[in-house]
């Protein structure tokens, strides 16, 4: 039998420069500006700080490093990568790819909002109720139910969103992936810095930063803050569900591998605190306008947050319109390179496995994408659906997901001192013992203590004290749906030579030339 030849050559960034744009520009995104300062807030404040570090040190860059040697080692997408360290092992690889398509499903639905805004902002459309016009004029909420009834203003601009962004993701990696993130990863980074900047020149911000930076240290002692941290570690930081794996994959074989983690380690991350800090300064703006407490403010989480929080802010500010702009305009920027990279996750797989084009893998996978997304969350019912279905795709899916990526390279396969070495023969700063004992031994029982928490939490109170039926139906049917995606998707054949792949000698970085069997 004739072997099918790759329908085209495996793609690669420009440099390191660009790889390293793209993997900053996929963990800078939602989870950095509407979702950290709420969590460290709720969380201890100042002394989240702590937990957060030890979480990035011990599981955030320990697991980086694991996602980013895989993929360059082994070349492929998670479904490849997975296959060619085991058979057996490439339902983890679409397990991965599963948990990047629900998310995609509904970050761009939260793209589309923070879009919305930036128009609102300019008007400040909100009225004088921001909370009533976000969930009631502009979301038309119906609850925690699932209902059909689309909303026309969220449906096209999603529609939009979802054109423009496949035609980003067919561009490919280096014209369309690397080229987004060198334009808007700058733009974001000057908006916010204005952003910040402002923030602090507010009256009250100082009041604003005491509270977030004034540690609640009994906080320490909960382990819900811990599980906290280390969700928000792998949420913020891209890793675990393919998408560094993904990235690393399309590095040139000579690649500085670790310092260039640690850059994008610590880039994310000092966003992540500076969003902190503007978004704090700004709710001290608030609290002495309005001669309250931060603590006496609702919404300080999340969606309310960044939907109903900040316009009541926008509208009390002097030049609040500009404000409003801006603020909305970053969370488009930043969220928009995170969606690519998670639906770079999906397309490299499909392309992969089914011997497909770039353009192929984008209509159909990435189009099917499109449509479950406007069918789910243009809907009345979109908030709910997405709040839960994130929920049980981070809380779960995810952690799930890392427990299993630690156990199957550590003890199925025993590869750890394989990808030690093929980090430290590549790069200039190397990675010593302490990275297998954090990969095999404390990340696991770390997650698996904090999924047996989460699960025990999940089934004794409804999340969000939604009703049961609509959490079991939305959440489990999430993590059932990506566990039967991963087992059927594994069964399927390749459309192409996977299995007959050689990784590059180790020593000194004397590659080996492209290896002529396997996915490109
Ligand atoms: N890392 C991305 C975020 O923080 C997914 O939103």
């Amino acid at each position: 039998m004739v072997e099918a030849k790759p329908a085209v050559e495996r793609e690669q960034w420009s440099g390191q420069l660009g790889f390293l744009l793209a993997a900053i520009g996929s963990a800078i995104g939602l989870g950095n500006i509407w979702r950290f300062p709420g969590v460290a807030y709720e969380n201890g404040g100042g002394a989240f700080l702590i937990p957060y570090l030890v979480a990035l040190l011990t599981a955030g860059i320990p697991i980086l490093l694991l996602d980013y040697s895989l993929g360059h080692r082994y070349r492929g997408s998670a479904p490849a990568v997975f296959r060619r360290l085991g058979r057996r092992f490439e339902a983890l690889g679409w397990f991965q790819v599963a948990i990047a398509f629900i998310i995609a499903t509904y970050y761009a639905v939260v793209l589309v909002w923070a879009l919305r805004y930036v128009g609102f902002s300019v008007t400040e459309a909100w009225g004088d109720d921001p909370g009533t016009f976000f969930a009631e004029e502009f979301l038309q909420y119906a609850g925690p139910t699932v209902t059909a009834d689309v909303v026309g203003g969220i449906f096209w601009t999603l529609l939009g969103l979802w054109v423009v962004t496949l035609w980003v993701m067919a561009r490919g990696v280096r014209k369309g992936i690397e080229r987004v993130n060198k334009l808007m990863l700058p733009l974001l980074i000057v908006l916010f810095a204005i952003l910040v900047v402002r923030a602090l020149f507010l009256p009250g911000a100082i009041d604003g930063l005491n509270a977030f930076f004034t540690p609640n240290w009994a906080a320490l002692a909960d382990p819900g803050v811990w599980i906290a941290a280390y969700s928000q570690i792998f949420f913020s930081l891209s890793i675990a569900f393919g998408i560094m794996l993904t990235y690393a994959s399309y590095l040139r074989r000579r690649s500085n591998l670790v310092p260039v983690s640690y850059v994008a380690a610590f880039a994310n991350s000092s966003f992540e605190i500076l969003a902190g800090i503007g978004v704090f300064a700004t709710l001290g703006f608030m609290a002495a306008q309005q001669g309250i407490e931060i603590g006496e403010i609702e919404g300080l989480t999340g969606v309310s947050l960044s939907f109903v929080t900040f316009p009541q802010i926008i509208s009390l500010m002097p030049g609040g319109p500009i404000f409003g702009v801006l603020f909305f305009l970053s969370l488009t920027f930043a969220g928009f390179t995170s969606l690519v990279s998670i639906l770079e996750v999906i397309t490299a797989a499909f392309q992969e496995k089914f011997n497909l084009t770039r353009l192929q893998a984008v209509l159909c996978i990435g189009g099917l994408c499109a449509l479950i997304s406007l069918g789910l969350y243009s809907t009345t019912s979109s908030l709910a659906m997405l709040d839960t279905a994130d929920n049980y795709a981070n809380n779960v899916g995810i952690v799930a997901s890392a427990i299993t990526m630690c156990l199957v390279v550590a003890y199925g396969v025993r590869k750890l001192p394989e990808l030690q070495a093929h980090l430290n023969a590549i790069s200039t700063a190397h990675v010593g013992t302490w990275w297998r004992v954090l990969v095999g031994v404390v990340v696991p029982i770390a997650l698996i203590v904090m999924l047996v928490t989460t699960l025990t939490d999940l089934v004794t109170h409804p999340y969000e004290d939604y009703p049961w039926a609509f959490v079991n139906g939305v959440g489990w049917g999430v993590i059932g749906g990506a566990v039967v995606a991963a087992f059927v998707f594994a069964a399927i054949r390749w459309r192409q030579p996977v299995d007959e792949f050689i990784p590059d000698r180790l020593v000194g970085n004397t590659a080996r030339p492209p290896s002529t069997g396997g996915v490109r």
